[in-house]
């Protein structure tokens, strides 16, 4: 018999989870407010809210804890982590910062300002609010194949290129600092894109003078689909594959809550020398000195090591096969998913789950109140709440589409976990035509909405 497929790894550390009732539910989502950020994550059973920051440190990563140098200015914690980025993405300089929206905030203060543009493969919603909060405006160049839920296409995150020119082209150049490429793109489903792609954004950004940088949240599953789906890429180990992947870069703001395994941290990388003295004046303003940014030493060791971890094979390959696996259990049922499956989770096409919802009652958003209230499991919109209002007119932005995302945290549940969170969508979609009824927005911040909006029934 073929041995089948297994987890890369045993379970050292476990934490207590609860379940609850329906009517527990029903209570605690009313005193939320029926936003899902305003639920105690005791009230939870499952959190698929994020992957950001949720996922579980190795050993090893806990043990180089222990090692962390607390020293103000020039920690081994600090030299560590720079060896480790000059080693996996080929930059010299970097600075630490404490989460990913403080290295755009960095980056951007030296970058961005008012009136430029920034074009990009669908920016992440704090990469856009640090953008538009500039007064600068973000420019969507993904390829047209990405706005189809069911459309396979392997790289659903690149850019079209012609679109990418077309911005380059018909602006002066000195008003776009910067071209951000979004590994994987988060907004469209955890969607990579493929180094055909970043080699030819890199190429366009050189001929018109103007530079690149990642936003490597999710580097590292954006490698390993490199690795699976595009030629010439099957031999070569993750690692290999990063260290070309950042060949077509200038830089890279990281996240480091994701494919660096830890709860906090980030970073900025830096090719130009120059860039980096700037942006350090940020980082000590804003963050902390260059050698610590918002990180303890402690923190600085267990990202460095986490970073070596997620850029092993056999890590990867038990991550994004935990993923398929809930997607093709979904997909069995019927429930309408946007394909082919991300790296970091499941995304449900809320528009098709919940036809009977108009545009204007947040049809992604009721969809995950829903599938809270059936099984306690905590999911999050990727729809109108988080597409905001447009900064000029106010109004609000209808997105293609409307998504609830299934985030999957990384070393956390098992499959059976996956099991549950599968038979609660199917319950909720088996009934779903008699959910006819969205939400109300009761009150709304001015900038970033989703994470602390109020609502209520429509
Ligand atoms: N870029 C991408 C692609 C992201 O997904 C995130 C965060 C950030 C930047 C910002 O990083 O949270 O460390 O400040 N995404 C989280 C999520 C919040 O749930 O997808 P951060």
């Amino acid at each position: 018999m073929e041995l089948p497929f297994a987890e890369s790894y045993k379970i050292k550390m476990v934490e207590a989870i609860r379940k609850s009732t329906r009517e527990e539910r029903e209570k605690w989502l009313k005193e939320a407010y029926y936003n899902l950020f305003n639920l105690r994550s005791e009230y939870v059973y499952i959190d698929l809210l994020t992957d950001s920051g949720t996922g579980a440190m190795s050993d090893k990563q806990w043990s180089a804890m222990m090692l962390g140098d607390e020293s103000y200015a020039g920690a081994s914690s600090y030299l560590i982590m720079k060896d480790t980025i000059k080693k996996l993405f080929g930059f010299n300089d970097f600075l630490p910062t404490h989460q990913g929206r403080a290295a755009e905030n960095v980056l951007f203060s030296v970058l961005v300002k008012e009136g430029d543009i920034v074009p990009g493969n669908t920016h992440f919603d704090t990469t856009k609010g640090h953008i538009e909060f500039r007064k600068a405006t973000a420019v969507d160049c993904t390829i047209e194949d990405s706005f189809h839920p069911t459309k396979y296409h392997p790289f659903k995150g690149n850019f079209d290129l012609e679109k990418l020119e077309n911005v380059l082209k018909s602006n002066p150049i000195e008003k776009i600092p910067v071209i951000i490429v979004t590994i994987t793109c988060n907004s469209s489903g955890g969607q990579p894109v493929s180094m055909q792609n970043l080699k030819d954004v890199y190429s366009l950004a050189q001929k018109y003078g103007t530079k690149v940088f990642f936003d490597s949240a999710r580097f590292a599953e954006n490698a390993y689909f490199i690795k699976m789906r595009e030629d010439g890429y099957q031999n070569k180990t993750i690692k290999e594959i990063v260290k070309e992947m950042y060949q077509y870069a200038d830089g890279m703001t990281m996240s480091s809550k994701k494919d660096a395994i830890v709860n906090m941290g980030g970073f900025i990388g830096f090719r130009d020398r120059k860039l980096y003295e700037e942006a350090s004046v940020y980082n000590i303003m804003f963050e902390g000195f260059v050698t610590y940014g918002g990180m303890s030493g402690r923190d600085m060791n267990a990202l460095s090591q986490g970073l070596m971890e997620s850029t092993e094979f056999e890590y990867l390959d038990t991550r994004i096969r935990q993923i398929a696996y809930l997607g093709e259990r979904l997909k069995k049922f019927g429930i309408p998913l946007l394909e082919p499956f991300g790296g970091h989770g499941i995304f449900i096409d809320a528009k098709r789950f919940l036809p009977n919802i108009p545009k204007e009652e947040f049809i992604a958003q009721t969809l995950a109140v829903e599938i809270y209230l059936e099984s306690g499991v905590r999911a999050v919109e990727i729809g109108t709440l988080l597409a905001d209002r447009d900064p000029v007119t106010r109004e609000n932005r209808y997105p293609a589409m409307e998504l609830v995302r299934l985030a999957i945290p990384r070393r956390v549940y098992t499959n059976s976990h996956m099991d549950y969170v599968a038979a609660a969508i199917e319950n909720v979609f088996e009934r779903r035509d008699k959910i006819t009824k969205g939400l109300k927005i009761l009150q709304e911040a001015p900038i970033m909405r989703h994470f602390t909006v109020e609502l209520d029934r429509a």
